[in-house]
């Protein structure tokens, strides 16, 4: 079956081949256009924007290889069939190595003609896709949105990524700042070379200058080979710098002269490294803010924040709930070989009314819990409220984490060593002493402990 959608221009002096040819492709579903001259055509073209041009060779006025000519400039992927006379044979053939898709032989076969328009427009279909369709939007498949301010955002991706300026992203824990980091490298021309992340925040202070730029064999104590380094390692990528915030202010001169000179000195190294890196960088604080607090340093701020992307948070944005936690949902249920269904109408609710602090990362993590405890493949409103009491800090920093983590597992051995401090220590690997200062500072207190018998 032919789609009906699909427009088609015919060009053609000779009137009477133009009503036949109109009829017979308007019979096999053909929306069709025609046009007794070129210059016409020209007009119509802008019009009806056709999915294929049919036109003749020789014609009074413009002849249809300077029609192709004009077409072709425009429209590079629209196909163009030219008809003609046996005795232009060779001409037609010229025709098809300046890139006119086929030519057709008059009199016309209508078989042959249907046959071939069907397989110009296959072909263009895929042309006009890779162009501008699924290709476009590969770049993005990773990102789940209906909302308009989510298109907004990913209208200026799109622009910001054709250029290689610095972009910083700023946006709320969780809403998708990394995501949006990986769109922007897939939407530039780097993005077959590396994309390298880097999380400012994890990386102990004295170690960036090692992480970042490397280091040679022999360098320091340790350095038993030589060390790329992450700059190094996204050459011709994009570097992604996360939690920009937490940079150390004493390395911040040093990523700003690499920065400008486009090269980095490993650690040990005699000579320095050009390297071509396009700045990502992103945070959840407000770095303008830090900067005029003295935390970030102006001219580094300046460099990397050639453009700024707000990410807005998900409670900005609620028509993205149902998307995102239907995608999470068949996800988590996959993975668990679950049949789950959906949500049950309460449970929906209480999902687009929640305040999401921790926003799309919250909404996945709530999600994934609901799906894990679910024994009915509608998912409860029980559920959701349970996983979203469940987490009442999504937003902890790394220091709160690790301090309640700390906290929990010094509980553990307490308990488990029934409070003798001496084994809690030697199953830390800790000495007495340090052991002890843990113990105050999480305000525990051994003999508590202790088994009631013994106390
Ligand atoms: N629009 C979206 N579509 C699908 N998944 C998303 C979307 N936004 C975020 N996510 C998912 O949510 C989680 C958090 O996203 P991401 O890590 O990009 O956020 P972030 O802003 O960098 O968070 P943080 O500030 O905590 O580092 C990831 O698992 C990501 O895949
Ligand atoms: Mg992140």
């Amino acid at each position: 079956m032919n789609d009906a959608k699909h427009k088609i221009l015919i060009v053609d002096d000779d009137t009477d081949l133009l009503r036949l040819l109109s009829m017979r492709l308007a019979s096999a579903g053909y929306q069709v256009t025609s046009a007794e001259n070129a210059e016409k055509a020209l007009v119509q073209l802008a019009v009806i924007r056709p999915d294929l041009v049919i036109t003749d060779l020789r014609m009074t006025g413009m002849d249809g290889m300077k029609l192709f000519e004009a077409i072709h400039q425009q429209h590079p992927a629209l196909p163009v069939i030219i008809l003609t006379a046996h005795g232009s044979i060779p001409q037609a053939v010229k025709a098809i190595e300046r890139g006119v898709f086929n030519y057709l032989t008059k009199p016309l076969d209508g078989k042959v003609l249907i046959a071939h328009v069907q397989k110009a427009l296959h072909v263009s279909a895929h042309r006009s896709e890779a162009e501008s369709g699924s290709q476009d939007l590969e770049w993005r498949k990773e990102i789940i949105t209906r909302s308009p301010l989510m298109e907004e955002l990913l209208t200026q991706v799109r622009l910001v990524a054709a250029s290689d300026v610095s972009v910083f992203i700023h946006g709320e824990t969780g809403t998708g700042k990394e995501l949006l980091a990986r769109a922007i490298h897939r939407a530039s021309a780097r993005r077959r070379k590396p994309f390298t992340a880097v999380n400012c925040s994890v990386i102990p202070e004295p170690l960036f200058e090692s992480e970042l730029f490397g280091y040679r064999r022999g360098a320091f104590t340790g350095a038993v080979r030589n060390y790329q380094g992450l700059f190094q390692s996204a050459h011709e990528g994009t570097l992604f710098l996360d939690e920009i915030g937490d940079m150390p202010i004493l390395f911040q001169p040093k990523l700003l002269r690499a920065l400008q000179e486009k090269q980095v000195r490993s650690i040990g190294a005699v000579d320095v490294t050009p390297t071509d890196v396009r700045i990502v960088s992103a945070s959840h604080r407000d770095l303008e803010g830090e900067m005029k607090a003295g935390r970030f340093r102006a001219d580094l701020y300046y460099r990397l924040n050639v453009m700024t992307l707000e990410v807005p948070p998900l409670s900005k944005r609620r028509e993205d709930i149902p998307v995102l936690a239907g995608h999470f949902l068949s996800r988590m249920a996959e993975e668990n070989e679950k049949k789950i269904a959906g949500f049950s109408p309460e449970a929906m609710e209480l999902l687009l009314a929640a305040p999401w602090p921790g926003n799309v990362r919250h909404l996945q993590n709530v999600v994934e819990h609901a799906v894990v405890l679910s024994t009915t493949p509608v998912i409860s409103a029980g559920l959701i409220q349970n996983a979203l009491r469940d987490k009442p800090e999504p937003l902890q920093s790394l220091d709160e984490a690790r301090d309640r983590f700390e906290q929990t597992y010094l509980v553990q051995l307490l308990q488990m060593t029934q409070g003798n401090v001496k084994q809690a220590a030697n199953l830390a690997k800790r000495n007495r002493t340090e052991f002890y200062k843990l113990l105050t500072r999480h305000k525990l207190i051994p003999s508590l402990f202790r088994s009631a018998d013994e106390a």
